[in-house]
């Protein structure tokens, strides 16, 4: 064996498991530091801070419409909506910013998303506004559940 061939393997290994602890990192995302009221900080830049704060507000907005549109049985106009909060907008985060995230921030952002998309089938397919309603409850148990854990903080500048 030259000494080429014994070391090409061992450079495949040691190169494999650093990507292999890179992905890991970006999965998993950066421990979050706690904040002065207890809950979890993630610090983010703040163009970063307002893009998720965007997607939040899409949310509260997206609700009004629902909700209102469930008083006048529009499940139509549930439907539609539900869909707009649904997986296809998570599209819109960029990778740098996924890995900032936590994964369990992660996980529960995708589940509400999921969740909504579910809501628009069933609006479809059911037509129900108690059984939408119900659903609707069941998604802000998560709006609160992550609100009581995260905080979002703003890194300062870069000098
Ligand atoms: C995976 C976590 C997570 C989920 C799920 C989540 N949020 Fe948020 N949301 C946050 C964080 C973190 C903040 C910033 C809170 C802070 O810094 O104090 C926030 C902020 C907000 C804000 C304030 C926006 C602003 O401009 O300041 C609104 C409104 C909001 N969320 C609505 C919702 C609604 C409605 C849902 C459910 C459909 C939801 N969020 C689900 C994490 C989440």
């Amino acid at each position: 064996m030259t000494k080429k061939s014994w070391l090409c393997p061992a450079a495949v290994i040691v190169l494999a498991a650093a990507l292999l602890a890179l992905a890991l990192k970006f999965v998993a995302g950066p421990t979050p530091v706690t904040a002065k009221d207890g809950r979890k900080a993630i610090v983010l830049a703040p163009e970063e801070r307002g893009l998720i704060l965007t997607e939040m507000r899409g949310f509260l907005s997206g609700i009004q419409t629902l909700t209102t549109a469930l008083t006048q049985e529009d499940m139509k106009t549930v439907a539609a909506t539900a869909r707009s909060l649904g997986r296809a907008a998570t599209h819109e985060v960029p990778p740098a910013l996924m890995a900032k995230l936590p994964l369990e921030f992660k996980q529960l952002g995708f589940s509400v998303h999921g969740d909504f998309d579910q809501i628009a089938l069933d609006a479809e397919s059911l037509a129900d506004p108690k059984h939408t309603l119900a659903q609707l409850g069941a998604v802000m148990q998560k709006c609160v559940g992550c609100h009581a854990t995260y905080q979002l903080q703003s890194a300062p500048a870069a000098k």
